[in-house]
């Protein structure tokens, strides 16, 4: 068996599938290609559609947003701990701390049943961004903005943040982006939550872990390193010489490569150029142009394609997102598809639990301390 359980079907889903058919990627959630509901959905929809397993009738997508929408506010205990963690913080070490604390506050943070995971599911995606959107506010010592009851998830998140209404431009390239951040099959940060979930562990100690994991440069925490690249290259100009460095070096060109999709580009790059590339036609061209650079060479050089976290960097900083809050924009797309998994595997009720293969020393003598 390759390392890293490379190619290993770990367990059954119906929540989402990634093939490569005829040369082309195919990623679909419920059945439903991503081209699709990226183009035509909302994050709500999207959202609803990975815990239900069905596309919402008009009334339920009304209902699911009010229901969304009046899950937003932090209670007062949470409001204090942002208050008090330290201002170096790094958001995501926020994240997990208030999602624990989230479960501290639960009366019912043991009741597993299917309504009770939906609630605590319904709640994490509601008040996921509240916590990113007032941990900022508070660390540079602004007031927070409560949430508005009338705005969607994404337009309200970036009026959170920056404390005015986002253009409607804004509004749909961030929704858009949590689309293509919801779900992606037995990734590391999912497959951690549903191993925390084929031990019966609450959904808080569930999210705690995915969140944990998401963080590491080698996942989520690319799109923070992609931006560093951007920052570090400065000008299209100097990224051929910049990537043919790093390649020659030996070194990962962060946002690029991905375990699944060998050869093919993973098809949310394709749609975040697109959205990058929008947005820069709005904003500042810079950090496209050096991206589109960069992908140039790295294709040139290591016939390298761009993975969902390259293009994620120009987008972000489009929308005026600090660099160390990108990968908290993942996760507050991915906890959809998070607790759509931990529900899964809630039913599945089957204790994940692979065996490793023992290459150390065997059946050694043991050696009194007084001859070591
Ligand atoms: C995400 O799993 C998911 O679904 C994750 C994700 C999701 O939605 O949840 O898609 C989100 O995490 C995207 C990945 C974000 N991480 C990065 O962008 C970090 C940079 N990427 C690489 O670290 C790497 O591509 C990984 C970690 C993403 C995948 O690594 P693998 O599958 O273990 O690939 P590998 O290291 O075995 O590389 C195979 C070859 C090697 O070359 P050789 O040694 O065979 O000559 O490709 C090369 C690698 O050197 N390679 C890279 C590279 N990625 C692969 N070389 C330079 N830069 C890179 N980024």
């Amino acid at each position: 068996m390759k390392d890293g359980l490379e190619d290993v079907i770990a367990c059954k889903t119906t929540i989402s599938r990634i093939a490569l058919e005829n040369g082309r990627a195919i990623l679909e959630y419920r059945g439903y290609d991503i081209r699709d509901l990226a183009r035509k959905a909302s994050y709500e929809e999207v959202a609803y559609l990975l815990l239900y397993g069905e596309l919402p009738k008009k009334y339920e997508l009304q209902d699911f947003k009010i229901e969304l929408a009046e899950r937003r506010e932090l209670p007062p205990q949470i409001i204090g701990l942002l208050t008090h963690l330290p201002p170096y913080t790094h958001p995501m070490v926020v994240l997990r701390t208030a999602t624990s604390y989230l479960g501290s506050l639960d009366k019912k943070i043991a009741v597993r049943t299917r309504e009770e995971t939906f609630n605590k599911a319904k709640d994490l995606i509601a008040k996921f961004p509240t916590i990113v959107a007032y941990y900022h506010r508070i660390r540079t010592g602004r007031n927070i903005i409560p949430p508005a009851l009338e705005f969607s998830h994404a337009a309200n998140f970036l009026y959170m943040l920056h404390g005015e209404e986002p253009t409607k431009t804004a509004e749909r390239a961030l929704d858009m982006d949590l689309i293509l951040h919801a779900e992606h099959e037995l990734n590391a940060s999912t497959f951690a939550a549903r191993i925390a979930a084929s031990t019966l562990a609450d959904i808080y100690a569930c999210v705690v872990a995915a969140t944990g994991t998401l963080m590491g440069p080698l996942h989520g925490g690319a799109a923070q390193e992609v931006m560093r690249m951007l920052r570090e290259v400065a000008s299209p100009r100097r990224a051929e010489e910049y990537v043919k460095r790093k390649i020659e070096a030996g070194e990962r060109i962060m946002g690029f490569g991905h375990r699944v999709y060998r050869g093919v580009m993973d098809p949310r790059a394709e749609l975040l150029r697109y959205l990058a590339k929008r947005l820069a036609a709005e904003g500042s061209t810079k950090w496209f142009e050096i991206s589109e650079a960069i992908a140039k060479a790295a294709y040139k050089y290591k016939k390298l394609l761009p993975n969902v976290d390259f293009y994620s960097a120009s987008v972000y900083a489009n929308l005026g997102i600090p660099d160390d809050l990108f990968v908290n924009i993942f996760a507050m797309g991915r906890i959809s598809g998070w607790t759509a998994h931990i529900i899964e595997q809630y039913e599945n009720n089957r204790l994940i639990r692979p065996r490793a293969e023992y290459v150390g020393e065997k059946e050694k003598k043991f050696i009194p301390l007084s001859k070591r």
